[in-house]
């Protein structure tokens, strides 16, 4: 099922940190079913503000183990929706919420016995703790560590919970808060979470440990600090997860540590695209719009959120011939090789091309 858009009452707005709220949603009976998320999923929410249709993806917070729905949003400087959400949003008010997507997650029940070591900066900790919080409570012989970077004590989103999940999970939960504008005399826990401090910590902390999994969220070099970090201690490239949070802006600056379109000769394709069983048809040149820009404008209702190849909304499948993408922050590298694209990035390089959100 292709995800939708449906209007939710919110249900309540908590102040997390000074610049930062949690919403959660009142999901109706009949809605349940698709609204059911995996941990570390997110939901893309849409309001028309100032007279324009504004879309943006938020991580959920609350775990499996809990009976709500819950994002965390961080106000950004000139953020539209954020400020919105953090100024304005009140309980009882409708938002137009798409139902959850997003593969920062991963599979355990109760019978899983796993070592997890999760990485996350600022708001980055939003799908981490719902992780978290899902396998601390339905895992028991599972061990999760969490290194969380931010800039001071005050600005630790869901310090309290943390705080408590490390009470109730003593002997199952680690965390070591990291900060870079504030010293807490632990020279391990000062400055920023990039590459020689991530070795430092794991030669102090997990060395000898078997870790069967890494997460990281946050901002661009921090997921890179991490991937080259555990790239050098042997760990499997597939064993760490990573959920890219930016900022506009932030993307640009970065853009040379991702996947970029070749510059191929210019190619008139034509293009199927296949959304719930209907097919639109696109002639469409490799150096014009996306291809989900295209199908936008053929009037197809595709899902998008970000159009910055950031969140994954868009992503489809190419079924026949082949396409590539501007940038890429959000596919991981086997999802890329199982023929998946982000829509919003994506340009044919074939005459002939079948793209499905279907599959
Ligand atoms: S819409 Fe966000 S990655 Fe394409």
């Amino acid at each position: 099922m292709n995800p939708r858009f449906h209007e939710l009452k919110v249900a309540d707005v908590r102040r997390e940190t000074e610049d930062t709220v949690s919403v959660a949603f009142e999901v109706p009976a009949d809605l349940a079913e698709a609204y059911q998320y995996k941990p570390g999923q997110y939901l893309t929410l849409r309001e028309e503000i100032k007279g324009e249709d504004v879309r943006r993806s938020y991580s959920i917070c609350s775990g499996a183990n809990e009976n709500e729905l819950r994002v965390a949003i961080k106000k950004v400087t000139d953020g539209r929706f954020s400020t919105y959400a953090n100024e304005i949003l009140k309980e009882g008010d409708e938002l137009k919420v798409m139902t959850p997507i997003g593969g920062f997650t991963t599979e355990f029940d109760k019978n899983t016995s796993k070592s997890y070591v999760f990485f996350a900066a600022g708001s980055g900790i939003t799908p981490v703790i719902s992780l978290i919080k899902s396998i601390l409570h339905t895992s028991p012989n599972s061990d999760v560590t969490l290194i969380y970077g931010n800039k001071g004590i005050e600005s630790v989103i869901f310090r309290e919970e943390l705080e408590n999940l490390k009470n109730e999970f003593m002997d199952n939960f680690s965390l070591l808060h990291v900060f870079s504008r504030e010293k807490i005399g632990n020279s391990l826990q000062d400055g920023r979470l990039d590459e020689d401090r991530i070795l430092k910590i794991y030669h102090a902390l997990l060395e000898g440990q078997e870790i069967d999994e890494v997460f990281v969220c946050g901002p661009e070099p921090i997921i890179y600090a991490v991937k080259d970090a555990f790239g050098k201690l042997g760990f499997e490239k597939n064993k760490v997860h990573f959920e890219l949070f930016t900022t506009p802006g932030e993307k640009d600056a970065n853009k040379s540590k991702v996947q970029h379109r070749d510059q191929g000769p210019r190619i008139d394709a034509n293009v199927k695209v296949i959304l719930d069983g209907e097919e639109t048809l696109l002639d469409l040149d490799s150096d014009g719009d996306s291809i989900l820009e295209a199908a936008q404008k053929a009037g197809a209702d595709v899902p998008f959120s970000c159009k910055g190849g950031v969140c994954c909304t868009c992503k489809a499948k190419v079924l026949e011939g082949t396409a590539k993408m501007d940038v890429n922050y959000a596919l991981e590298d086997d999802e890329v090789e199982d023929g998946y694209i982000l829509t919003c990035q994506a340009h044919p390089t074939s005459d002939e091309l079948i793209v499905s959100f279907d599959d």
